[in-house]
């Protein structure tokens, strides 16, 4: 439990979507211990319920929320305001790897579009339905989840890079348009991260040596560790902070692959 001098989101209310397992999990978490009431939005009802009972029962609250459906992000928005009275936070967190293939003449269009309408389409509508009650209280923190596919090619497939580059641009544009109300919207870009997605899309790749994704003598990622740039976005720390890319990768985008000479 965070001390009272380190409740940094005192007083203040998120929506986390994706918040039923790993990121989104461990931000639920950490929001909830520095004074924040979460409503954690997922399609995973279970697990979600499973989070909500972990943390103090008056400040999280479950949604089931499909990011696809703009009606459920509305309701989930709503859902924090009718419970909690504000947003403050919304942390466009839910996203798919989908199926990874190394040729693009083995990728399906269904399988990209169904990447794309989550993880970006999804998001664009998140900051919308958010934009929409913080607008008139010309305040609020949009999050958004990136990742260093965000940044560079040849990390997933076309689908996920597509989507995460997407994210970067709607982030830019959100945090221009939103910025005259006060509004500011950053993306959070990680990369390996310790949760179940990860391990399977690596094991998939054939790459599970979460080593090779780390500059810094092989330190890696926890979901806490993303958790932690989210509450400082979501904290009036960050009152200056807006349309940037905070990646998160041990150094791992500052070096091309291709180049041994530090090897
Ligand atoms: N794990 C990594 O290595 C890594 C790296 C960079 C970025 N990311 C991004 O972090 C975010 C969270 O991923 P994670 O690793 O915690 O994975 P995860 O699978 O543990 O969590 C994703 C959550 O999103 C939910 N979700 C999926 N589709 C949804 C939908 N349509 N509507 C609502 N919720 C939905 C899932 O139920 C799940 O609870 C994703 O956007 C992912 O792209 C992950």
């Amino acid at each position: 439990m965070a001390s009272n001098f380190a409740r940094r989101l005192e007083g203040k209310v998120a929506v986390i979507t994706g918040a039923a397992s790993g990121i989104g999990e461990a931000a639920a978490r950490l929001f909830s211990e520095h004074g924040a009431k979460v409503v954690i939005a997922d399609i995973q009802d279970e697990l979600a319920q499973k989070v909500c009972k972990d943390s103090d029962q008056t400040s999280t609250t479950c949604v089931h929320c499909d990011i696809t459906k703009e009606e459920d992000l509305e309701n989930a928005v709503n859902t924090a305001v009718d419970k909690y009275g504000k947003l403050d936070i919304m942390y466009n967190n839910a996203g798919i790897v989908g199926i990874i293939k190394s040729n693009i003449l083995d990728d399906e269009k269904s399988e990209f579009e169904k990447v794309t309408s989550i993880s970006l389409v999804g998001t664009f509508l998140g900051i919308k339905q958010a934009a929409r009650v913080m607008i008139p209280r010309r305040q609020g923190s949009i999050i958004v989840t990136g990742s260093v596919s965000s940044s560079i090619g040849g990390a997933c497939s076309h689908a996920y890079t597509s989507s995460k580059h997407g994210v970067l641009g709607l982030t830019r544009n959100a945090a221009g348009d939103l910025g005259r109300y006060g509004i500011r919207v950053n993306c959070v870009s990680p990369y390996a991260v310790r949760t179940q997605m990860a391990f399977d899309s690596l094991k998939k790749m054939g790459k599970e040596g979460w080593d090779v994704y780390s500059t810094l003598n092989g330190a890696t990622l926890a979901p806490k560790d993303v958790a932690e740039t989210a509450v400082f976005l979501a904290s009036d720390e960050s009152k200056c902070f807006s349309g940037q890319n905070f990646i998160i990768d041990g150094g791992f985008t500052i070096e091309n692959s291709g180049f041994s000479l530090f090897k």
